[in-house]
């Protein structure tokens, strides 16, 4: 699969959210991080927003959900536009059942996990998944460091998606920047989420070209 480069607006200038997305043309998605100060200790946007966002924007919207609850949320996020939906496996009650809703409203499903929570008693769930994110730092924050002991979890799970034979997207967000992306794409992830490494950049299209330049190497 080619590589794809999701700037997260997470650190884009809120108040200039539309300015800022067009800011990053030419990037595969936008990758769009839902807080509720209960899964994690920061609190974002909800629904309304990416309403607004799948309005003035032709690129599809990855949206990560770091909420509890997941299994009444995640839906909602379909119909307001997302083409991707990402929920916590620590947050969804009935992981199957939610990757199948999600699938039968129409967006591709994707389950997230964070530092400590291996992929190995997931193995049987990967087909029912669209896109796996493995957490590279903590959830809640960006400009955080990137936890290379991750790497080897990246490792594994690309192994299992062979194993199994499975078109599964291999997402990691979180630190990901010039300095870690290399070791991201060799360890086998092939979907790059970057927020302080793009929307920090003075030229975001720019970075979002040379990191997808980086990953593919
Ligand atoms: C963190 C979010 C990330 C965040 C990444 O919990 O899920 O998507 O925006 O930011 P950087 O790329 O700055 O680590
Ligand atoms: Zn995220």
């Amino acid at each position: 699969m080619a590589v794809q480069i999701n700037p997260s607006i997470l650190s884009a200038d809120f108040s200039r959210l539309a300015e800022e997305v067009k800011a990053v043309d030419g990037a595969d998605w936008l990758h769009v991080d839902v807080m509720d100060n209960h899964f994690v200790p920061n609190l974002t946007l909800g629904t309304p927003v990416v309403e607004a966002l799948a309005r003035t924007t032709d690129t599809p919207l990855d949206c990560h959900l770091m909420i509890e609850d997941a299994d009444r949320w995640a839906p909602q996020y379909v119909e307001a536009g997302a083409g991707s939906v990402t929920f916590h496996v620590e947050a969804a009650a009935a992981p199957v059942r939610l990757a199948r809703e999600i699938r039968a409203k129409g967006a591709r499903a994707s389950m997230a996990l964070k530092p400590a929570t291996p992929i190995e008693p997931y193995e049987d769930l990967l087909p029912e998944l669209d896109m796996l994110l493995i957490m590279t730092v903590e959830p809640g924050f960006g400009g955080q460091a990137f936890l290379d002991i991750m790497l080897p979890k990246i490792r594994r799970t690309r192994e299992l998606i062979s194993k199994h034979g499975l078109e599964l997207w291999l997402q990691v967000d979180g630190g990901v920047s010039a300095s870690t992306i290399e070791q991201c794409a060799e360890a086998g992830a092939d979907v790059f989420v970057a927020g302080s490494a793009v929307y920090g950049a003075s030229d975001p299209a720019a970075a979002v070209r040379a990191l997808r330049t980086q990953a593919e190497r």
